[in-house]
């Protein structure tokens, strides 16, 4: 696993977006697994950027989203596919067809669930997955206990993940309670693995998931089962991390650094 720590949100943000360009100007077909909640808003913002200041091309690629809220309709400012089109997706140019986002209405969860798994393979599977962390620890929303191996399927949301996401809702009791996504086997295929956090609150859970056990109770802790994960953290949420200075040394070194 990498680590790489940057002063703040904006340059966390800026490193992000420069690792999924530097993709898409070796492969622009890429296919782009992307993430909602508020630490990757800054992330889009810089991609939108780079789409409009500097050509940055999405004409070719292809998305699948993490996950979505059961219950919500697409038209509801709190869904994923709501949040996915105002923050990034009316700023690009991704051909409509090419964005997939789970349903959070179908009638037919299980179906669908195998379908979306499906999807994903016939595409030939997600190049760069893009990942924010729960408070609890979570990737997606797999919750403490969820399979390592999990697929794309329906998770009951946890009281941690409930009480953050409130903030978002007009009372706590509209924060739906179950959501479809990606299982953390789904996201494992992925071939590369980009996971962000910024602030205090993400201190603790990213210590556990890049210095802790690997471990279900933290599934985010299975990017160490990965072979090319890297985890891009503010001074605030690496402020849990022994090996600090190990990253930082790292990190520093790398234009010198032999190549693989
Ligand atoms: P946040 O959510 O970016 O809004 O903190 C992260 C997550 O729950 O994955």
């Amino acid at each position: 696993m990498e680590v790489i720590v940057q002063r703040d949100y904006a340059e966390m943000s800026k490193v992000a977006a420069q690792i999924v360009a530097e993709l898409l100007n070796t492969k622009p077909n890429a296919v782009l697994g992307m993430a909602t909640g508020s630490t990757p808003l800054g992330l889009y913002q810089e991609l939108v950027r780079l789409h409009n200041k500097e050509q940055l091309d999405f004409s070719r690629v292809t998305t699948f989203n993490l996950d979505e809220y059961v219950g919500l309709p697409m038209s509801h400012p709190q869904s994923y596919h709501y949040f996915m089109h105002e923050h990034f997706f009316q700023h690009v140019n991704i051909p409509p067809h090419n964005i997939n986002i789970p349903s959070g209405t179908t009638s037919n969860y299980s179906a669908f669930c195998e379908w979306y798994e499906r999807r994903i393979g016939e595409t030939g599977g997600i190049d760069l997955q893009i990942l924010g962390i729960g408070t609890d620890g979570h990737i997606a929303f797999n919750e403490p206990t969820s399979s390592l191996s999990s697929r794309t399927r329906l998770k009951t949301l946890s009281k941690q993940t409930i009480d953050d996401n409130a903030r978002f809702f007009e009372r706590r009791e509209d924060v739906p309670v179950y959501a479809i996504t990606m299982g953390v086997g789904t996201i494992l295929n992925a071939r590369k693995l980009v996971l962000v956090a910024s602030g205090k609150s993400k201190a603790k859970a990213i210590a556990q998931a890049v210095e802790g056990p690997v471990t279900s109770m933290v599934t985010a802790s299975a990017l160490q089962l990965h072979r090319d994960a890297i985890v891009i953290v503010d001074e605030e949420a690496a402020s849990g991390l022994t090996m600090r200075e190990y990253y930082d040394f790292i990190y520093a070194a790398k234009p010198a650094a032999p190549r693989a």
